[in-house]
Order: structure tokens, then sequence, then C-alpha cells
């Protein structure tokens, strides 16, 4: 019999008191009785969090695993607590009953904070120079068509901001030119109010007033942007996990959406967003965000602070990818 087996038969020493070695063992146990407790339940709030994240793929076509955890997560619990649910188990429950939940939930999920001319030196740049690059490259190849798109738009301020430069732009020849800003989101509820172009003054702080004064009328305690930048402006569903890419664009603002994703997923968005741009499109990422390692090639650095890159031509990615492998065997 080993020393173990003996205190085993033995709790308790000779003086009645637990010898050291039990104690030891008894905690052991007890510890790896907690732990193995503490794992079958996060295993089953796991696979309750599974459920519930595929339940919501099922229903409304968006793949939550695709962002962030640690975003998704305090999300989701914001909602529940709101909701008055303990547990997914109870959030799920509550779907079942509830429908309309979901689109609670989304609109939650969904991050909207924005502004007109959000980062002004973005917005000088593209008034002063892609826009009118935009232009006069259309009027050289006599095509009338400008197509921009604003993936993640929230409430518009982005399309609209960039309408407000076309018109800026274009002057009394906006007419000339068949333009076409497109605002998209996943967002339900700020999609039907975006089009109003009815804001409060919050989100206007960045905007000149000179700006503020040609384009927008004051009603109340709101400013309605004028009639002639909406009718440039649409909007519409577009969740760019799984919708495909629009295609066409001569100007993609992808801003401030790329960072609620993981890692692994931005690659993909980045690729669709590219896919979308004509060659020579211009396409431009929010300050805080930089491009996907994997597409670096697929694009040049217009202003690398502002975050303004073009779509190169297939032929310039080739021979930008031999340039690099030819840089890596001199470097091996
Ligand atoms: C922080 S806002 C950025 C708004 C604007 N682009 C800006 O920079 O001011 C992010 C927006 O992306 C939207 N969004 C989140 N997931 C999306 C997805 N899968 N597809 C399209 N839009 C999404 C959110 O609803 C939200 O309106």
């Amino acid at each position: 019999m080993n020393s173990t087996e003996k205190t085993k038969d033995k709790p308790l020493g000779e003086n009645g008191k637990l010898s050291r070695i039990r104690v030891a063992e008894l905690n052991n146990s007890e510890f790896k009785r907690k732990e193995a407790e503490k794992i079958t339940k996060v295993k089953d709030t796991d696979k309750e969090l599974e459920f519930l994240l595929n339940k919501i793929k099922r229903n409304k076509n968006i793949d939550l695993t695709q962002y962030r955890s640690s975003i998704l997560m305090r999300r989701i619990w914001h909602r529940m607590q709101l909701a008055h649910c303990v547990s997914y188990l109870d959030y799920i429950m509550l779907l079942n009953k509830d429908p309309e939940e979901y689109d609670r939930m989304i609109e939650c999920l969904s991050i909207k904070v924005s502004e007109f001319f959000r980062d002004p030196k973005v917005f000088d740049l593209l008034g002063d120079m892609v826009i009118p690059q935009i232009i006069s490259e259309k009027q050289i190849r006599g095509d009338r068509k400008i197509r921009a798109w604003s993936c993640g738009t929230a409430y518009g301020q982005e399309a609209h901001s960039m309408a407000i430069l076309f018109c800026e732009s274009l002057g009394s020849r906006i007419g000339d030119f068949d333009i076409e800003v497109l605002g998209t989101d996943i967002d339900r509820s700020a999609l039907e109010k975006a089009p109003w172009g009815s804001y409060d003054r919050t989100v206007l702080r960045r905007i000149s007033s000179h700006l503020l004064f040609k384009y927008f009328t004051r009603v109340e305690d709101r400013y309605m942007l004028n009639d002639k930048v909406r009718s440039l402006v649409s909007f519409r569903y577009h969740d760019i996990i799984s919708d495909n890419s629009i295609p066409s664009m001569d100007l993609v603002l992808c801003r401030n959406l790329l960072i609620y994703f993981r890692k692994e997923n931005q690659e993909a968005i980045a690729q669709k967003l590219n896919a979308a741009l004509n060659p020579g499109g211009f396409f431009v990422l929010g300050k805080t965000e930089t491009l996907p390692p994997g597409m670096v090639e697929c694009f040049e650095v217009v202003d690398l602070r502002e975050r303004i890159y073009r779509k190169r031509s297939p032929i310039n990615q080739k021979r930008e990818g031999r340039k690099m492998s030819e840089i890596c065997a001199i470097n091996t």
C-alpha cells in the first residue's frame, strides 16, 4: 500500500486532524470538481450562444460570428439586459415569442456613430483632389456615369456628405453627369430615416456654415437637406458579409466598419470592396483602419494618413506582384 492509499483509508491523523497530504488531495479534488462544473457551464453557455448566433443567421441571414467577439458579446448582453433576459436560453425563447426582437438586436449591434464630414481632412482631399480627378477622367473618356458608395452608411451622413461634394465640384455642370451615390447598411431602421435628410445639429458640427446655409433649411430644431442633394443619393439594405459586391463604383467609402470584424474576415470584405471598384477607382477606409495585408498589392496609396487608396488595374497588380517576388528573391 502506498502512502496516498494509507491516508485515504485513514483521513484523520493521530490527533484527529486531516493530514496535510489528505487536505491537499481533497482541496485538489474539490478544485477539480469546481473547475469541471465551470467548464460544463461554459460549454453549455457556449452551445447556447452558438445556437443563438445560428438562429439569427437562419432567420436574418446575418453572420455575427464574423464580428469581433469582444464587441459582439458586449452588445448582445446589453440587448439581453434591456429585454430582461438573464441567459441566452431566455433570449432564444424571447426571439421565438417575439420575432420583432431580431431587428431590435440588430439595431443594438450596429454602432451607428457618424456625422457629416467626419474626419474633415479626408473630405477636404475628396473635394479638392479625388472627386475632381474622377470628373476629369470621366470627361476625357466621354463617360457621364459616376457612381459612389458609402458602405455602412448609418443614417446617411457620409453618403450625403459625398453628394454635397459632387454638387460643389460640378456646380451648374451637375446636369452633365449621371451621378448616383449609394448608401448601404444592415440597420433597416436607419435606412428608413436616411432618405429624409433630416438631421440634428450635433451631426452637422463639422460642416462649414457656408455649406450648412447653402444645402440645409432649418425647421425648428432639425436641419433638412435640400432636394437637389437628396436626389443624388439612394439607400438600400446590403450586408457586406453575405451580399454580393455592387459593381462599377468610382469611389467607395467603407469607414469605421472594418474594425468591427475579426482580422481573419477583414480581407474577404476588402476583396469585395475592391471588386466593386472600376479600375482606378478610389477607396477610403476609416482613420483607425488599415488595408488587410493580403490586399495591399491591389491598391496604390493616394494618402496613407487619410487612408485613401486607388484600385490598381490587374496588370499593375501582376507587375507589382513580380516586383515583390523579385525583392523577396534578392533578400533570401
Ligand atoms: C460606426 S458606423 C460608421 C458610419 C460611417 N461609415 C462613418 O464612418 O461615419 C458603422 C455602420 O456599419 C453598419 N454595419 C455593421 N455591420 C454591417 C454589415 N455587415 N454590412 C453593412 N453595414 C454594416 C452599422 O449598422 C453602422 O451603421
